[in-house]
């Protein structure tokens, strides 16, 4: 058991050892550049230390094991030839010869046996090691994209404090959230915190799924995000937009016409020059929100995109966001208020910690709020057209729409026609219904609990109705 272990630890700091080299092997340009060349050696120390320590142990189990088992065939051998004497003294020679021969058969018999049952248990480490790979999440995550935050603290240096502090929030599946807050309370560092680019406590979650257990590559080829700073390549428009080669051109030039840019370039091949610089900034951003639409991911974030482009780039950047992600969650930092006061909720930042967070017309009825704040801030004019798109979110917001599993019930409701409701609620999913109310309103207690007494008397209403319909 205790080799186990050991094969198992050796195996497990084995790896680093040479995932390590092969990094920094790959990185050599790059940490030549940084000067990182002490800290990366150190590193590898480290890490050959941890090696070495449990290769030793490996070693020092397998002799005492070895060790105890010779001691148990002496101890038996020893008890056979001597129970001869102690027993009976006129047992015939060849006997006593036979039993200490066949004796020192069965010890090499047994030790053999021991020895293949720990090799094989040693062996077995590495189909657990393959069986860890199962449990990679599938390859369509995140498919509903709701988020998590769960006492997140993130610190860009060990010894500094923390930047962002004792973040609880949850966003759910195809909300667009808003990220309001001064400059450096600390809202690019919640992007940062998503895609896992400093160590952080706590816990983020996708479609409850840890990101810290998931590979980087994995976690980040599932988020789009379009950064403050545009980035492109020196490189074809084609390389630009799909770095990886994976989709066709029509993809391409669809996700180009979607953003208007089809007119703006002569073809995938065009050239473009390093940064960017034979485009405009709000091309750029138009090229990202285009690479953004070719991913097609679950989850979108914006820093600050709309900061530098006229506002005709930045209503159609605005469209098409609400077009072609209206299925996806979209965390946007806003720059300015009158991009996200439709949100679903608004997240207000300050120092590092969130002040509010909820629908925007919620949180400009209180007028000492951050939010009402940062509204009149902006204006008499700006302000008062800012509370009415917020209000007109809301109302909104709260109009029955119909066609998907979650209305059904407030349309029964609304449309208060028997026969429909006996018919309707034989054919529904209850368990999905519930699954869907209690995911949809965020776990708030209050509105469960009204929507599940909307249950209880539909369903009520319902008996009493197929007994009177069913003859
Ligand atoms: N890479 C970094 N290293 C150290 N500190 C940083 C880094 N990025 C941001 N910070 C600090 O974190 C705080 C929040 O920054 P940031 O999230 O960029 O704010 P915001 O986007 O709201 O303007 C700031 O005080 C800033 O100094
Ligand atoms: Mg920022």
């Amino acid at each position: 058991m205790v080799d186990k272990v050991q094969v198992k630890d050796e195996l497990f700091s084995r790896s680093p050892v040479f995932s390590h080299l092969s990094a920094s092997l790959n990185g050599l340009s790059t940490i030549r550049v940084a000067e990182a060349q002490e800290m990366v050696s150190k590193e590898f120390d480290s890490h050959q230390d941890l090696h070495t320590s449990a290769w030793f142990l490996l070693l020092e189990t397998s002799t005492a094991f070895g060790f105890w088992l010779d001691c148990i065939s002496v101890t038996f051998t020893a008890v056979v030839s001597l129970s001869f004497l102690v027993l009976k003294s006129d047992t015939f020679g060849g006997n006593v010869g036979l039993a200490i021969s066949q004796s020192l058969i069965l010890n090499g018999m047994l030790q053999h046996g021991v020895r293949l049952t720990a090799e094989v248990v040693n062996q077995m480490t590495s189909v657990e090691r393959v069986l860890e790979y199962t449990k990679v999440p599938p390859s369509g995550w995140p498919a509903k994209g709701m988020i998590q935050f769960e006492h997140m603290n993130l610190k860009y240096c060990p010894t500094d404090p923390p930047v962002l502090r004792d973040l609880n929030f949850s966003i759910q599946p195809s909300q667009k959230v808003g990220i309001v807050g001064r400059t450096g309370a600390g809202k690019s560092s919640i992007i940062s915190a998503l895609f896992r680019l400093v160590k952080l406590e706590g816990t983020i979650r996708i479609d409850n799924m840890d990101t810290a257990k998931l590979g980087l590559s994995h976690l980040r080829s599932r988020i789009s995000i379009i950064p403050q700073e545009p980035v492109l390549f020196s490189a074809t428009l084609r390389d630009n937009l799909d770095p990886f080669h994976e989709y066709p051109d029509a993809v391409l030039w669809s996700a180009l016409e979607d953003v208007e840019l089809k007119e703006a370039v002569t073809g995938l091949d065009f050239f473009v020059n390093e940064g960017g610089s034979n485009f405009s900034a709000g091309q750029r951003q138009l090229v990202c929100l285009a690479r953004a639409i070719i991913r097609n991911n679950r989850i979108l974030a914006l820093d600050e995109a709309t900061a530098n482009v006229d506002p005709q780039t930045d209503a159609l950047i605005q469209r098409t966001i609400r077009t072609k992600f209206q299925q996806c969650t979209v965390l946007t930092i806003a720059h300015r208020l009158n991009t996200i006061m439709d949100s679903d909720k608004v997240l207000v930042m300050e120092a590092g910690i969130m002040v509010e967070y909820d629908h925007p017309h919620i949180l400009l009825q209180n007028k000492q709020g951050h939010l009402y704040k940062m509204v009149q801030e902006t204006g008499k004019a700006m302000a008062e057209q800012l509370h009415k798109v917020a209000e007109e979110a809301s109302i909104q917001e709260k109009q029955p729409h119909t066609g998907c599993d979650r209305c059904v019930i407030p349309r029964l409701l609304v449309q208060w026609n028997c026969m429909q409701i006996g018919a309707l609620w034989n054919t529904l999913d209850k368990s999905k219904v519930l699954t869907v109310y209690y995911a949809d309103f965020g776990y708030s207690v209050d509105k469960l609990v009204s929507y599940m007494t909307n249950l209880i008397f539909c369903s009520s209403l319902a008996t009493v109705l197929s007994a009177y319909i069913t003859p």
